[in-house]
């Protein structure tokens, strides 16, 4: 019996999909702290020549081998792969598959104290000052509630599928992301010292450009922020009819990821400079003092500052930040569901299920061994992980996968010039150039 597999129903379902998966804590938390750590605009400038160059041809190559198969990443690189090295290609897409779950296991941690302290803004507001405090407080005890929580969450999304689950849920909960996100722009704005930091932010002080930890810390960024290398994009891209034109579609949503995380800055710096300006201490020596400390201390002790207001703006942030981990979540959470399904016979119930319990234990391990294992996963999945997947994207599309690829067929390269230019960028200057940073990330 062939099954009809589930999909986007518009192009503009897809977008915000994957708009939603690119948009995350990466975005909201990651760019600004990044931007403010590395000379703000100087940031800004070296982050969007990246993703020019080798962030938005890697997420093309995904999109592409994922939209082509029309299958599961651990599928889709292996037909890629068929002609030449057909296991390598199923491992690779294993691996990717493992990816996920490790992402998973530190997203879902982070993205609990999001909604942890969202609900002690609001506890606050409702009075209950001392479970607000409670909330607000890092414990093993909280991360033991709320992490389940938020996996369920994804969850109850993702196992009511890819039209009625995903697409829905993007499609309502990312214009609320750009509301909250605007609303809280323009009341920081408007307070003392929010200019500075605007200053700050939007200058670049170019004497920075050439600095390599800037160039490498944009880069980690950009490709965590694209959510690229884990197969979350492939898959979503095999949940689009095949041959749209994926070119227009990287674009809008590098565009729309950039868009989120430079608005993201013009809330966060200035927030920043707000606080300083208060009387808190921010900066230490030019560097913000701990990236942790930027939302968890100073914000919110800056929203304290502002009495009630203060305390309705925090449950709007904490409550974007969380909205955007979520949609950030599924993504993920979808690459092994869709191997489970289409090739173990499991139900999408049953496969979303076990997908989350087995998350949920790889997040109770990080949380049993919280100071050994966090930072070590992060850094595994963002400097090894990530970038290793992409170069390996290229290789398929650039030199393996000879059959049925317009990227690398000849014939047709002939007669269309602006692919033949496009098939030699992604075949000769990525693979070369993302060689050269992961060498420097990871030596
Ligand atoms: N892009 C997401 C963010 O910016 C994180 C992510 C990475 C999501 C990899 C899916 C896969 O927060």
């Amino acid at each position: 019996m062939v099954l009809v597999r589930d999909s986007f129903h518009s192009r503009i379902g897809f977008v915000l999909a994957a708009a939603g998966s690119a948009i995350g804590l990466g975005n909201i938390w990651g760019f600004p702290t990044n931007a403010a750590n590395n000379g703000g605009g100087a940031f800004l400038f070296v982050y969007l020549i990246v993703t020019l160059l080798l962030a938005l041809p890697a997420l093309y190559a995904e999109i592409y081998i994922g939209n082509q198969a029309q299958k599961n990443p651990v599928s889709a690189l292996g037909d890629a792969c068929k002609e030449r090295m057909p296991r390598f290609g199923r491992f690779a897409g294993k691996a990717g598959l493992c990816g996920a779950i490790m992402m998973l296991s530190f997203y879902t941690i982070v993205a609990g104290w999001m909604l942890s302290h969202a609900l002690s803004a609001v506890s606050h507001l409702a009075g209950f000052v001392d479970l607000s405090t409670w909330l607000a407080t890092d414990s093993t005890i909280r991360n033991i509630i709320f992490t389940p929580i938020f996996i369920v969450l994804g969850a109850a999304i993702i196992h009511q599928g890819v039209h009625a689950g995903i697409e829905k849920w993007s499609a309502r909960l990312m214009p609320i992301l750009l509301m909250m996100l605007i609303g809280l722009i323009v009341y920081i704005l408007q307070q003392d010292g929010a200019i500075d930091g605007l200053r700050q932010y939007l200058i670049p002080d170019f004497s920075q450009v050439t600095n390599p930890k800037l160039v490498i810390s944009a880069m980690g960024q950009a490709f965590f922020s694209l959510s690229i290398g884990v197969g979350g994009m492939m898959v979503y891209g095999s949940y689009m009819q095949k041959d749209k034109d994926i070119g227009k579609l990287v674009l809008s949503i590098g565009a729309l990821d950039t868009f989120i995380a430079f608005l993201a800055g013009l809330l966060i710096i200035p927030a920043l400079f707000v606080a300083q300006a208060a009387g808190q201490q921010v900066f230490a020596g030019g560097n913000l003092i701990g990236e942790g400390q930027l939302i968890f201390q100073i914000l919110p002790a800056l929203f304290e500052s502002m009495g009630t207001i203060g305390l309705i703006v925090a449950t709007g942030f904490f409550s974007l930040l969380s909205i955007a981990a979520l949609t950030s979540t599924i993504s993920s959470t979808e690459v092994p569901v869709s191997y489970l399904v289409e090739e173990k016979d499991m139900s999408r119930r049953n496969a979303t299920w076990l997908i989350s319990g087995i998350v949920l234990t790889a997040s109770m391990v990080l949380v049993a061994f919280f100071d050994v294992l966090f930072g070590v996963v992060i850094q595994v999945l963002t400097t090894i992980m990530q970038p290793l997947s992409c170069l390996f994207y290229f290789l398929v599309v650039g030199w393996i996968w000879n059959r049925g690829n317009k990227l690398n067929d000849k014939a047709r390269w002939e007669k269309d010039t602006k692919l033949k230019l496009w098939g030699n960028y992604l075949r000769f200057v990525c693979p070369v150039l993302l060689t050269v940073v992961f060498v420097n990330v990871a030596f």
